[in-house]
């Protein structure tokens, strides 16, 4: 029998407060580390750092189908390589990897130092300025789009899209499933017009070349591959700059240090990743009765691991909760670990090391026009620019 507390029966890991939500992962692992939760069809979630490795590692209890999203990213369809388990996932996940090598990566090192200055540049010119939607946003989605082949006329559907899918699919599952067709739609008549071989060198192009045991991807494999690079290459970077901007528009000392030590945004980058945790929770279901941390978990069993509670566990972290700039051996759970593990970890890294590098270069000290005002991570982060 579990010694803790197991119910906490409205729990949900969709949108929390950040300013709050740190003390709620706390009081969850202390209390009631493998919970339970009405919410979604019920299910268990973890929130030590020992217990998301060890279900991360065994992919033959622990399924991600249907999905590992929960509930669904606006769509039932398996989206690949996610909610692809063992064998089928390696064949998949081997075309990504070597688009996303450190070297691939530092190829797109110019292109986003551009784009990230030319945006800085525009805030820096403003006394109050909305950096999620001026700055956070508008560079993930220019780096990412050019990246993939998305056309540049169509970018401006993206953000709707992505709020909709990401952020109301709890709240409002219809309207996210709404959105999701209209991606679904959209991908196919991108990939109708690009024809078989359409040429460049960007990702679509690069997937539609792509061959697993010496065939091509189907369609359906393409369109389900484009939905979900579209979702976890768009949004997962714009929340991580503008949540690392949400920190230091709080934390002035931290933020003239950095200012000041360019040199040392990559390891701070890596702690904002940690104690911030863009993405916050991913799924399993169980597929065989087992236990997890001597609670008995059934198979068909819903899982979630929470990353953001994970990356503050005192057993695996010295003063978690504390944004320690120069933090050494960071060995965070933000990119998942395991089979699954982010396949574009160093862009997504990268990408957040030049968008702040850039920003505090460009933009004098920043501010919360309101610092009491809740912030959820979506949503306006209204900043005042200058003393
Ligand atoms: C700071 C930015 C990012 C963070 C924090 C992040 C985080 C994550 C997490 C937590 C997972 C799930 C890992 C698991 O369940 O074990 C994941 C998977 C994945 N991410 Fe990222 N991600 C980021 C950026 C990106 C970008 C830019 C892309 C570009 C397409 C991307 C593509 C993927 C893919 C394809 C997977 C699935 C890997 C698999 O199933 O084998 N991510 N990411």
């Amino acid at each position: 029998m579990p010694e803790h507390r197991t119910t906490e029966q409205d729990f949900d890991f969709h949108g929390p407060a950040l300013d709050t939500v740190f003390d709620t992962y706390r009081d969850l692992r202390e209390q009631c580390p493998v919970g339970r939760s009405d919410r979604h069809g019920g299910f268990w979630f973890l929130t030590r750092a020992e217990d998301i490795s060890t279900v991360e590692h065994d992919p033959q209890t622990f399924s991600v189908a249907p999905s590992m999203l929960l509930p669904p990213f606006g769509t039932d369809v398996p989206l690949i390589p996610v909610d692809i388990d063992p064998p089928d996932h390696a064949g998949y996940r081997k075309i990504l990897l070597p688009l996303f090598t450190p070297k691939a990566v530092e190829r797109l090192d110019e292109d986003m130092r551009r784009s990230a200055r030319h945006l800085a540049t525009e805030v820096a010119a403003q006394e109050v300025a909305d950096v999620s939607h001026e700055f956070a946003r508008p560079m993930s989605t220019m780096v990412f789009s050019r990246l993939a082949g998305f056309p540049e006329k169509d970018w401006p559907l993206f953000d709707r899209w992505i709020d909709d899918i990401v952020y109301e699919r709890s709240a409002d599952p219809q309207r996210a499933r709404a959105a999701g067709r209209e991606v679904m739609d959209y991908f196919d008549a991108l990939l109708g017009s690009r024809g078989e071989d359409p040429g460049g060198d960007d990702l679509i192009h690069r997937l539609s070349i792509a061959e697993i045991d010496g065939r091509k991807l189907t369609h359906d494999e393409l369109l389900s591959f484009c939905y979900l690079l579209f979702l976890a290459g768009l949004d997962t970077t714009a929340w991580a700059i503008r949540s690392s901007l949400w920190f230091l528009a709080q934390h002035p000392k931290a933020q003239a240090r950095l200012r000041e030590h360019p040199d040392e945004i990559p390891a701070a980058a890596e702690e904002f990743l940690r104690t911030l945790s863009p993405v916050q929770a991913m799924a399993r279901t169980c597929v065989q009765d087992t236990e997890v941390a001597g609670q008995k978990i059934k198979a068909g069993d819903r899982v979630v691991l929470v990353f953001g509670a994970g990356n503050r566990d005192p057993k695996a972290y010295g003063n978690p909760d504390d944004i320690v700039l120069d933090r050494r051996d960071n060995r965070h759970l933000a990119f998942g670990v395991g089979l699954h593990r982010c396949a574009a970890s160093n862009l997504g890294r990268r990408e957040l090391v030049v968008a702040l590098q850039e920003f505090l270069a460009v933009v004098p000290d920043f501010s919360r026009t309101d610092p009491t005002d809740p912030w959820h991570g979506l949503g306006p982060l209204t900043l005042r620019i200058g003393r």
